[in-house]
């Protein structure tokens, strides 16, 4: 039987360009990723990081249009927030503190309770550094 369906795509751009004054970031980049694992791979200074703030709605692209989740990366970017998470480069994290603390208070923000902390970090497997200190991480566990 013959059942129509949806193929969503995990990010879709359409000539997105980015000027930092003088400076062009993006010049027209258009890119689909589909659901599963995908990368972002290119050269120093070539926009990756640019890109990745604009589908996270934290820039503003100077012209084109971007979809996350199917969601308009600057008019929808709450709801692309809602549903996707990004893992910034440049993350301002308290390392006196402990992951505990953090995540726990990072749950109440979210609405959620403490136990989601725990349960977070038992599905990526971290939760033997529950009690440790931020500071005392490597980069891939922050
Ligand atoms: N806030 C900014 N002000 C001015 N220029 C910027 C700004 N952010 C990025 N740029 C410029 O935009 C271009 C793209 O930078 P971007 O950081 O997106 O590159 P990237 O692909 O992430 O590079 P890398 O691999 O080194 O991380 C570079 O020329 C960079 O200097
Ligand atoms: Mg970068």
């Amino acid at each position: 039987m013959w059942q129509p369906y949806i193929l969503m795509l995990a990010v879709e751009a359409e000539g997105l360009v980015k000027f930092f004054g003088q400076v062009a970031a993006l010049r027209g980049l258009s890119m689909k990723a589909p659901g599963g694992v995908s990368g972002l791979i290119g050269p120093n200074g070539a926009g990756k990081t640019t890109t990745i703030h604009i589908l996270a709605g934290l820039v503003r692209p100077t012209r084109g249009s971007a979809r996350v989740l199917g969601f308009d990366a600057v008019r929808e970017s709450t709801e692309v927030r809602r549903r996707a998470r990004f893992v910034l480069e440049d993350q301002e994290l308290p390392r006196h503190m402990e992951v505990r603390r953090f995540l726990e208070h990072a749950a109440r923000l979210c609405g959620g309770e403490p136990r989601d902390a725990r349960d977070a970090l038992k599905a990526v497997g971290l939760w033997e550094y529950f009690q440790r200190v931020i500071g005392s991480l490597s980069a891939g566990m922050l």
